[in-house]
């Protein structure tokens, strides 16, 4: 039997409660399969930090390159937790690991489900997905702050876009669309102000379509697509954008949806060279944690995008195909359920 090597970093405030849901999953959907898990669990997050002083060491991190794949959580402190400077368990891990793991393509789907409430007027069906760069933009912690506290500080925040980083983005993206059956890519940015990063995107995307002479593609400046988002979010194939730009609409994709509790990413490193990371869109929503209460679907839905990234594509369905039967079921029964509740009726819908 195939053995699938996991590091799983299940993180802070809800993050392990959904990840015990997400693995699972995991195991019931590659049951009949040849394949076994073998799991690392690394203890980082807050709690790690306050107890050792290390966000993500580069011992700890060499360890968890070695491994398949990353099933990761959620971190962050509390809002007003005063004992850990704010911020930096999201840059020193988070953004480490995706930077370090040369994650440069955020795969983050948005689909409605039948039976689950959106805010939108039209119940029309959404199905679209974000191709987010993963490793470049205003991310990258290039900027500073100069006369700091006086009224002439200056504080900079520099978009960094590298034509290797767009161009290996806008390829995949364009890759994806190809794909899907509507064949359409939207690239998502802000050229009329962005003129430097904007234009760089606009050609590149020019560029590579050329290649990819089945898909259509359009351009949006990214304020005028929220209205769209809202407005007519059916619109939407592929979306292809950068770090922060993206990181503001998936939020937004996913609310329009049905909420932050079904959205799932990917975050990929595509040529391999090291594991790509799986993790719900969501935060460790520590006002929640420990009660039970959050919601595991994305993490599941996260662990499906895993599957079908390790190339088990069948076990991947599985998982799709059974929130989407829980979706149906909690239409009938929208009475509340643990985390737990949610995590087993999933995986009895996988016929365990
Ligand atoms: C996300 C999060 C992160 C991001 C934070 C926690 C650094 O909001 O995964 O969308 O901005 O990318
Ligand atoms: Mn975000």
């Amino acid at each position: 039997a195939k053995t699938i090597d996991l590091a799983v970093l299940a993180g802070d405030g809800i993050g392990p409660e959904v990840v015990a849901e997400a693995k699972k999953a995991l195991f019931a959907a590659t049951k009949n399969d040849e394949v076994s898990f073998e799991l690392t669990e690394y203890p980082l997050g807050t709690d790690h930090w306050l107890a050792t002083g290390e966000t993500l060491s580069d011992e700890t991190l060499a360890k968890i390159k070695t491994h398949d794949a990353i099933l990761f959580g959620a971190i962050g402190a509390a809002p007003g937790d005063t004992r850990i400077p704010s911020g930096l368990i999201e840059r020193e891990l988070l953004l480490k690991l995706r930077f370090s793991l040369d994650h440069c393509v955020n795969l983050r789907p948005s689909k409605t489900y039948p039976g689950v409430a959106t805010p939108l007027a039209s119940d029309e069906p959404i199905d679209f997905i974000v191709v987010r760069e993963g490793t470049e933009g205003p991310y990258v912690g290039n900027g500073g702050v100069i006369r700091e506290g006086t009224p002439h500080e200056i504080a900079t925040e520099v978009s960094i876009n590298t034509a290797h980083g767009v161009h290996r983005v806008v390829k995949d993206a364009f890759e994806r669309a190809q794909a899907r059956p509507r064949k359409k890519l939207t690239l998502v940015h802000k050229h009329n102000v962005l003129v430097n990063a904007g234009h760089l995107w606009r050609r590149t995307v020019e560029a590579v379509a050329k290649d990819y002479l089945d898909v259509t593609w359009n351009y949006l400046h990214v304020d005028a697509a929220m209205i769209f988002m809202t407005t007519d979010p059916q619109r939407f194939d592929v979306i292809v954008t950068d770090n922060l730009f993206g990181d503001i609409i998936t939020d937004l994709a996913a609310a329009v949806t049905g909420g932050i509790g079904f959205a799932a990413s990917g975050n990929i490193n595509i040529d391999g060279t090291a594991p790509s990371m799986f993790e719900p869109v969501h935060g460790s929503a520590p006002d929640i944690a420990g009660q039970g209460k959050a919601d595991p679907t994305a993490a599941i839905l996260s662990a499906s995008l895993l599957l079908d990234h390790l190339g088990l594509s069948e076990a991947a369905k599985r998982i799709e195909n059974a929130v989407l039967a829980d979706m149906n079921a909690r239409a009938e029964n929208p009475a509340p359920r643990s985390t737990q509740e949610i995590g087993d009726a999933i995986v009895t819908a996988m016929g365990h």
